[in-house]
């Protein structure tokens, strides 16, 4: 990456940060009160405080940077992450934004929710913010941005040994139609690793993952705004994305792999056929 991009990300992060904390302060708003839930589908919930959320994000990145692209989830769903797919490597800066990260964890209160902002240069990951407001924390990475949570530098964990790691991962809202390679991946993991988590917000798992919390997190199914922040916070504090065959990270791929680096090939034989 050039020096030029360093100072784009610089004037950009302020704004990122920003854009997250009101977002954030909306979701608290609206935490632990009867909020109106709607469906999806029959187990993809959305609610006022997506909707909130996402507006105040998307006004704030557009206000300061109206020639940047920005994909939002609410407004424009799977169909427009895949048409954004086809263009995107052409796009010098794209924002990707989850206004609510674990919509089902907010509406049960529990507190794994989070706002993600993540920034693409020309598709690729450079600049991630992701704000768990009810956990009061703040994750920070990028291209030339050091990884930080609530401004302390983070960095992945040294595990070395699957026996030894801690591994998450999430279900995807089709789960019902993958129920057999969702179950053969969940039991060579519980058959190989230390034990798997599912916490129900994919952008807190993969900065879990760039704090050494967790070692590695595999999921299926996920969209780019699950992802776009997380890659490029992981990436900064030393830890590895890749497709599940172990080949480059596509935030459009579905298929997400995250590891501290040490683990990558051992979780890509979890996952693999
Ligand atoms: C979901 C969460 C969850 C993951 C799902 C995502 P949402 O996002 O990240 O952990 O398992 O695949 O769709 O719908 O709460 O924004
Ligand atoms: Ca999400
Ligand atoms: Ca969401």
């Amino acid at each position: 990456m050039t020096q030029p991009v360093y100072a784009e990300l610089d004037s950009r992060l302020p704004i990122a940060l920003r854009a997250a904390q009101v977002a954030g302060a909306v979701l608290m708003r609206h935490f632990g009160r009867a909020v109106a839930i709607e469906l999806k589908s029959p187990v993809e919930l959305v609610t006022i405080a997506d909707r909130e959320s996402e507006a105040v994000v998307v006004a704030e990145l557009q206000g300061a940077f109206p020639t940047d692209r920005v994909l939002a989830e609410e407004a424009d769903g799977p169909a427009g992450a895949q048409r954004l797919g086809a263009e995107v490597h052409s796009l010098p800066w794209c924002w990707v934004v989850d206004p609510l990260d674990g919509t089902t964890n907010f509406a049960h209160g529990q507190l794994a929710f989070a706002v993600s902002i993540g920034l693409l240069h020309f598709g690729q990951p450079v600049l991630g913010v992701v704000h768990a407001p009810a956990r009061r924390e703040v994750f920070v990475g990028g291209v030339g941005i050091p990884p930080t949570c609530n401004g302390r530098p983070i960095r992945v964990s040294d595990v070395a040994d699957l026996g030894n790691a801690l591994i998450a991962t999430g279900f995807p809202y089709d789960r019902r139609q993958r129920l057999d390679e969702l179950t053969l991946w969940f039991r060579r993991v519980l058959e190989r690793a230390r034990d798997l988590r599912r916490a129900g917000a994919a952008s807190i798992d993969l900065c879990e993952v760039a704090a050494g919390r967790l070692d590695a997190f595999y999921e299926v199914g996920l969209q780019p705004w699950d992802t776009a922040a997380g890659q490029a916070i992981v990436e900064a504090a030393g830890g590895r994305l890749t497709g599940f065959d172990g080949g480059p990270h596509d935030v459009f791929g579905q298929r997400t792999l995250a590891s501290n680096g040490r683990l990558h090939g051992a979780v890509v034989e979890l996952v693999a056929g």
